[in-house]
């Protein structure tokens, strides 16, 4: 049975999202058809729509959804009608990543996420009797009901039963990703410094889990005076402007170098710089989206002298099945207060959100496309 929906189709840096009629195809047996009740607009939205990344346009874009399944094929176990779920990224099950559990470095992640079909190449969506690019990161959830997957679907778990799907929905992305690059991919020692360069998304949640790991200071690089303002808040101890010699205020308070080094911000200048503060067997995270052709150097001897590492980070190298739960039940115990970050939008009005994204007005842009 197909379903009819509303979708934002995304044409391109030069128009702006236009919400239109669609049809969900008929769900496969590992697929759940989810109402959706709010979906998070992040950075990489706005990467396809500016052909930053492969991703085929036209396409209905949205990543961080959450709502309520409406139905499911006849091999899910998942979850079933009735039950709240977040989404996230999709991967293939069968690969070596995904069979040591590490789905974001999946093999098979570009056709289970960006390639505009399912995997096998069918259509998901149609306009009119055309079928149009979707399937992003297994959900398309800048519309009022997606397609998802056995693998990118978490129930919410009953200790959150109270928190609304609304706040939920960004969970499976940018909060996901920081929170776990520091959790999971760097194993953050107590007692260790940390900077984080940039404090969107990835790094507030980077170093709200840089508190829950004790790492010590915790140091913030932004040029927006608010968002450090609110890293404080969050749990950075410094908070250093990058237009004001952010770098030789970091080597004068940790003058022994960093433990971590986390870049958010993919400019490879930072990157350098920020490698160069760390300490024997100092490891610099980056996830920022930047540049394919660009690359960054590094000094061989200070490489390989102190044993220093340099991590690139997919998803915080989340398995959904546990770090989801996990990072929920924080969020439940206030260790993980990322309901600071949102600011809510109606659905219609997803380019106005945008645009309060791509300002600096509001951290974590979160659109509602329905009641619970
Ligand atoms: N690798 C992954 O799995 C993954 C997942 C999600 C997002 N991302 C990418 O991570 C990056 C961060 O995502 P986000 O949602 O937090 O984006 P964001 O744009 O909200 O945050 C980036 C921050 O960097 C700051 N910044 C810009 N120039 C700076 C400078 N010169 N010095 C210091 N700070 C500077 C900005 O003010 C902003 O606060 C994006 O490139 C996004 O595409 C990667
Ligand atoms: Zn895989
Ligand atoms: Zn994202």
């Amino acid at each position: 049975m197909t379903t009819a929906a509303k979708a934002a189709i995304c044409r391109g840096h030069d128009h702006p999202f236009a919400i239109e009629d669609v049809t969900l195809d008929a769900l496969r047996p590992d697929e759940l058809r989810v109402r959706v009740v709010a979906c998070g607009i992040c950075h990489t939205d706005l990467a396809v729509r500016d052909k930053q990344l492969p991703v085929p346009l036209p396409v209905v874009l949205g990543h961080e959804g959450a709502g309520i399944v409406e139905e499911v094929g006849s091999a899910v176990t998942v979850a079933k009608p009735g039950d709240r779920v977040v989404m996230s990224f999709n991967s293939c099950g069968a690969c070596p990543s995904c069979d040591a559990d590490a789905p974001t470095y999946c093999y098979q992640f570009f056709p289970h996420n960006w390639s505009g079909t399912r995997a096998d190449g069918t259509p998901t969506m149609f306009a009119g009797d055309q079928p149009i690019n979707a399937n992003f990161f297994g959900q398309s959830t800048f519309a009022t009901h997606a397609i998802a997957h056995q693998r990118n679907v978490v129930k919410v778990p009953d200790i959150a039963a109270d928190i609304p799907l609304d706040r939920l929905a960004p969970i499976g992305c940018g909060l996901m990703t920081g929170a776990g690059a520091v959790l999971n991919s760097m194993k953050v020692r107590a007692g260790l410094p940390i900077a984080v360069f940039g404090t969107g998304t990835v790094g507030m949640a980077a170093i709200m889990a840089a508190k829950i790991a004790g790492a010590n200071p915790i140091i913030a690089v932004d040029v927006h005076d608010s968002r450090l303002q609110l890293a404080l808040e969050l749990g950075a101890t410094h908070a250093f402007n990058g237009r004001d010699d952010a770098i030789g205020k970091i080597r004068e308070l940790v003058p022994q170098g960093l433990g971590y080094a986390f870049d958010t911000t993919g400019i490879n200048s930072i990157i350098q710089d920020a490698w160069g503060l760390l300490a024997p067997m100092g490891i610099c995270g980056m996830v920022g989206a930047s540049d394919p052709a660009d690359n960054v150097v590094f000094n061989e001897a200070a490489f390989m002298g102190g044993g220093r590492r340099v991590m690139g980070i997919l998803g915080g190298d989340s398995d959904l099945v546990t770090f989801l739960p996990e990072l929920i039940a924080y969020h439940v115990d206030g260790k993980f207060p990322f309901e600071r970050l949102i600011g809510y939008f109606d659905f219609d009005q997803i380019n106005e959100a945008i645009e309060a994204s791509e300002s600096g007005q509001v951290v974590k842009p979160v659109l509602r496309m329905g009641a619970e």
